[in-house]
């Protein structure tokens, strides 16, 4: 499997895992549409790696882009992040979710089968399994999403077991990503959300670097030590590893679809990131507390041992590395992609 098309691949997770595919000696190419990205991420790739990705600026949901794009980069298999991923967003106008997400998928899938494609990994969430019964949570764990984003991936993952169903010669991987953070420790790519930081990472990186006054502090009354929530952090380096895992396994699983979790296993904190954070920026990091938001989840971490005995892959970096190599490209990239020179 030499070579892949990576849809999204422009965006924070997508651009890291390009990354890893071309150190690992793949042939890639991007689709994107640039909606949520800049195609200085791809740029910032190529000199990482020392090899420029082709980009496609282009819709998932045009069949005739995508028409074009398989049968120039003729891939081995796709590599799907592309989509729309705010809770929130997704809360206030649902219908705008399952459209772009379920169709960016459906017509990704009829342009592979017409190609002759049939390998996809896929970008699911932990968002799939709402709040667990059991901790940690395993694949096999009841899917519950409490909102429309969360719907959509669960969605997604039974739309393409069905079409493996229809059609032994498909496989796939359906990746559950927990919270990926940090950045490549090069510097030059990283996360770059567009407005106010949904997640805790980005915020109080933007709080750390002075765009913004402090954090809100979501909630500290939840039942555990230090009365807030607790998630699985996984560096972004160590789920672009697990995505290449998961590419080579799909070379002898035909027929197959496999769900894996891609965390550490480890749990921390609101109040342990904070602390992590301030140590690894030596910043004040201020914050203010608040009631819990709306729709979290009290307590969220990985069982990784299936990926780990099954592709071979767990994850080895820690919250400090987390921290430290979020920080690098953040102080690097103060307003993140806008902050590069253009030659
Ligand atoms: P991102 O927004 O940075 O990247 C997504 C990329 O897809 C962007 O570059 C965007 O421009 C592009 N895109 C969106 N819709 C498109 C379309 N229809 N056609 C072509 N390009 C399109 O997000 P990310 O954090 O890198 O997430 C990547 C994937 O992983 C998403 O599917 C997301 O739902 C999933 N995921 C993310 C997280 C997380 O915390 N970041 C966690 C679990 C799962
Ligand atoms: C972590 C903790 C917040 C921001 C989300 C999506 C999930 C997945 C990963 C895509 C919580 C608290 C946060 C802030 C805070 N994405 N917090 N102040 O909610 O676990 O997961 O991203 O699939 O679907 O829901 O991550 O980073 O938003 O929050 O106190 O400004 O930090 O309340 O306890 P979450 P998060």
């Amino acid at each position: 499997m030499a070579t892949v098309l990576v849809t999204g691949g422009a965006g924070y997770i997508g651009s890291h895992t390009c990354v890893a595919l071309l150190e690992a000696g793949y042939q890639v190419a991007v689709l994107d549409s640039l909606a949520n990205s800049s195609a200085a991420a791809i740029e910032a790739v190529g000199e990482i790696a020392g090899r420029r990705p082709r980009l496609d600026v282009a819709d998932c949901r045009d069949e005739t882009a995508l028409d074009k794009a398989m049968a120039e980069v003729r891939p081995d298999a796709v590599l799907h992040f592309a989509g729309l991923k705010s809770v929130p967003e997704s809360v206030a106008d649902p219908i705008r979710y399952y459209r772009h997400n379920l169709e960016s998928t459906a017509v990704l899938m009829e342009a592979m089968e017409r190609a002759g494609v049939r390998r996809i990994v896929f970008s699911s969430s932990a968002t799939v399994y709402g709040e667990p019964d059991e901790l940690p949570v395993s694949e096999t764990a009841p899917t519950r999403p409490a909102n429309p984003y969360g719907s959509t991936k669960l969605m997604i993952e039974q739309m393409v077991a069905d079409v493996i169903r229809a059609d032994s010669r498909w496989s796939a991987a359906l990746l559950r990503y927990f919270n990926p953070v940090g950045a490549h420790p090069s510097g030059l790519i990283g996360e770059d959300p567009e407005g106010v930081p949904g997640n805790l990472m980005p915020y109080l990186l933007q709080v750390a670097v002075g765009r913004r006054p402090m954090l809100p502090l979501y909630g500290t009354d939840y039942p555990t030590p230090d009365g807030t929530a607790l998630r699985d952090y996984i560096h972004v380096m160590d789920l672009a590893e697990g995505h290449l895992a998961a590419l080579e396994s799909l070379e002898s699983s035909a027929g197959q679809v496999h769900t894996y979790n891609l965390g550490t296993g480890r749990a921390a904190s609101v109040r342990e990131v904070i602390a992590a954070m301030q140590e690894a920026t030596s910043h004040p990091l201020p914050y203010e507390e608040f009631e819990r938001r709306a729709g979290d989840v009290s307590e969220l971490w990985a069982d990784p041992s299936k990926a780990r005995s099954e592709l071979g892959w767990s994850a080895t970096r820690t919250l400090a590395e987390m921290c430290r190599d979020g920080w690098i490209w953040q102080s690097a990239h103060p307003q993140g992609y806008r902050s590069r020179s253009v030659p």
